[in-house]
């Protein structure tokens, strides 16, 4: 993992959207799709703003893009407001020209006897598509990236997933209540996106701080999920002040 510290989480969050889009335009120069591995939550918020403008304001165009969310939760309503179908289409996929059909958001409406496959389906697809290109992390304060929580196995692909209490804490006041939170979700699994060709995981302020010190220092252990990130070639984490102080 290499980290780079910035004083301001905008700044940051620039540079990786300037990473993105330099991406985007040499996979459209030589023809071919660019596979994105996108976050929901509040890291990646200022990354999308970013987005959103270079394609308004300087033609970034998205026709070559193909999406793969890293998780919804379950059951989830497409169009319920907290769920990461609305987020992305809110914060990024309305406000730009990617096609539709371009676009993959775990279903969380499915009922338990077709999930499993739809998994295995969404795992196929990546695949499918030459796997990702790039996948943008957020972290969680269970160490969990995606919904991979403590527990997570090195070879999980993409699952059903219960989710943490920590986790559910955290989402409770946008459901106004924990117990409004769901208590599964679809998940990405470790193996998915230890397979992207690129990481970058964003973190955000003091309390990200603690497990952003596990995931960097300590040893790598299903525990704490993100330090599977230590294994792999290419993963930068983008972090402010805040996030990177207990670092040594
Ligand atoms: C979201 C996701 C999660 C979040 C993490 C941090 O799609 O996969 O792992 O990235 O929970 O959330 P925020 O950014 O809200 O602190």
């Amino acid at each position: 993992i290499h980290n780079v510290i910035f004083s301001d989480s905008n700044e940051a969050s620039i540079i990786v959207a300037q990473e993105i889009a330099a991406l985007i335009r040499k996979k459209q120069g030589a023809g071919k799709n660019c596979i994105l591995g996108l976050a929901t939550g509040s890291s990646p918020i200022r990354v999308y703003e970013e987005l959103v403008r270079m394609h308004k304001e300087e033609g970034l165009s998205f026709n070559n893009v193909v999406t793969f969310n890293l998780d919804e939760y379950l059951p989830m309503e497409k169009d319920n407001r907290q769920s990461y179908w609305h987020f992305m289409h809110e914060h990024l996929f309305n406000h730009i020209d990617i096609p539709s059909e371009n676009i993959h958001i775990p279903d969380g409406t499915l009922s338990n006897e077709y999930v499993r496959e739809y998994c295995l389906g969404y795992e196929e697809a990546i695949k499918k598509f030459g796997g990702l290109d790039f996948q943008l992390l957020g972290i969680g304060r269970t160490g969990h990236i995606g919904f991979n929580e403590p527990g997570s196995h090195r070879n999980s692909g993409t699952r059903v997933i219960t989710l943490d209490h920590i986790t559910r804490v955290d989402a409770a006041p946008a459901f106004l209540g924990i117990d409004n939170v769901p208590r599964k979700a679809i998940t990405m699994g470790i193996s998915t996106v230890m397979n992207a060709k690129r990481v970058v995981l964003l973190g955000w302020g003091q309390n990200k701080a603690d497990i952003i010190k596990k995931t960097v220092e300590g040893e790598i252990s299903s525990q704490v999920p993100a330090t599977y990130l230590q294994g792999h070639k290419n993963c930068t984490f983008v972090l402010d002040d805040g996030a990177g102080s207990e670092l040594t």
